[in-house]
């Protein structure tokens, strides 16, 4: 009861966690970088797209813990949504990316995942009549690395998804149930907020898993994901640090965590609130912080969609 009342209070303006909305306009760009996101061509074998590991039935992330790749081997890291990313944050599970260019930039360089280089890949496009129009109408330069990156880029920037919660954050009091309301009532109250928050509640710190009580992954793990950013920065501060994950569309992208071992939110909500808040929250709470975070789900702009 005493959260019924609580939530009579809610001032919107002072929200730890913000709306989203769809782009104002969808652009040739966007739609160029949309084609490109779905195109097997970039990849050696001509048939891995961007949207083979990061798929639109499944939240923009992958439903097995570790992708396939290229190269024969699984990712270090389970594959997170590309949905509602933003030129401001960290990207990557170790925060070792400083924008969505280099994210690009660093795929290529790699080849693990797609096993091209960037002259194979401007060679490919530039042999397909369409591709030559269509970047000529948009980019004087035609076809290279950097008007394939500035597609791809746009294209992905404007993958917004507003859920019902951004209905309710700007004033749509039934736009979300009752059990969701108190959810994020928890959530704020809990401290889960403190780490994931902003407009993709979460994504834009750098945390510990494990900062009051520590967390043990598998030690038998050969690809060191555990070690987090450490594997960047060789600092042992960053030991078991990484990005804190956005939660929108967080129902959709199970399994959980950096390597996907967890299978279930409410097993989340319980290892969160247990590793990162040193407590042990009642069945009742959880389901209904399970239920706030089932309304974070959205698509993007169906324009944009697949
Ligand atoms: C073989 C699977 C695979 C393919 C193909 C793939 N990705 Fe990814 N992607 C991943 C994994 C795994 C990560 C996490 C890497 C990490 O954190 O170090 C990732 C991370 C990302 C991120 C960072 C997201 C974030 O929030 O940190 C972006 C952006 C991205 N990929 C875009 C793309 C684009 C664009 C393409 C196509 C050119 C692509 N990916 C192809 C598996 C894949
Ligand atoms: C001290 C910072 C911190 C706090 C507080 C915190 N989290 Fe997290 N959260 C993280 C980090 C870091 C991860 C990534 C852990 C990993 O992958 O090993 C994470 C992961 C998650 C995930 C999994 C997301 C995914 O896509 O894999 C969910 C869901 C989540 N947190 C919900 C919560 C809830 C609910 C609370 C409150 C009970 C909470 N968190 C409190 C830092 C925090």
């Amino acid at each position: 009861m005493a959260l019924q009342l609580l939530l009579a209070g809610i001032s919107y303006a002072r929200e730890p966690v913000s709306a989203v909305r769809y782009p104002v306009k969808i652009t040739p760009e966007m739609l160029l970088g949309k084609k490109l996101f779905f195109e097997p061509l970039l990849s050696e074998n001509r048939k891995t797209s961007c949207a083979s590991c990061h798929l639109f039935s499944h939240g923009g992330s992958y439903p097995q813990a570790k992708t396939p790749m290229h190269n024969g081997n699984k990712s270090r890291y389970n594959s997170p949504s590309i949905f509602n990313l933003s030129q401001n944050y960290p990207l990557g599970w170790e925060g070792q990316l400083i924008s969505m260019q280099e994210q690009m930039h660093s795929l290529v360089a790699k080849q693990a995942k797609m096993g091209l280089n960037w002259d194979n890949i401007e060679n490919r496009l530039r042999q397909q009549p369409a591709y030559d129009a269509q970047f000529s109408r948009l980019y004087p330069e035609g076809i290279t690395r950097e008007t394939i990156t500035q597609a791809l880029v746009t294209y992905q920037l404007a993958l917004t998804t507003p859920s019902a919660f951004d209905d309710f954050l700007q004033g749509d009091e039934n736009a979300i149930s009752e059990d969701a309301k108190l959810g994020y009532e928890l959530f704020k109250r809990y401290g889960c907020a403190s780490c994931h928050q902003g407009q993709k509640i979460g994504g834009n710190l750098l945390q510990k898993i494990g900062v009051i009580e520590p967390y043990a992954y598998d030690p038998d793990d050969s690809s060191h994901a555990s070690l987090g950013r450490y594997n960047t920065t060789e600092n042992e501060a960053d030991i078991q640090v990484f990005r804190v994950p956005s939660l929108r569309n967080v129902a959709e992208t199970p399994p959980y965590f950096h390597d996907g071992s967890v299978s279930t939110l409410e097993e989340v909500v319980t290892l969160m609130a247990r590793h990162q808040l040193g407590r042990e929250i009642p069945a009742s709470d959880i389901d209904l912080i399970v239920a706030f975070l089932q309304s974070l789900s959205g698509s993007p702009h169906p324009t944009l969609m697949p």
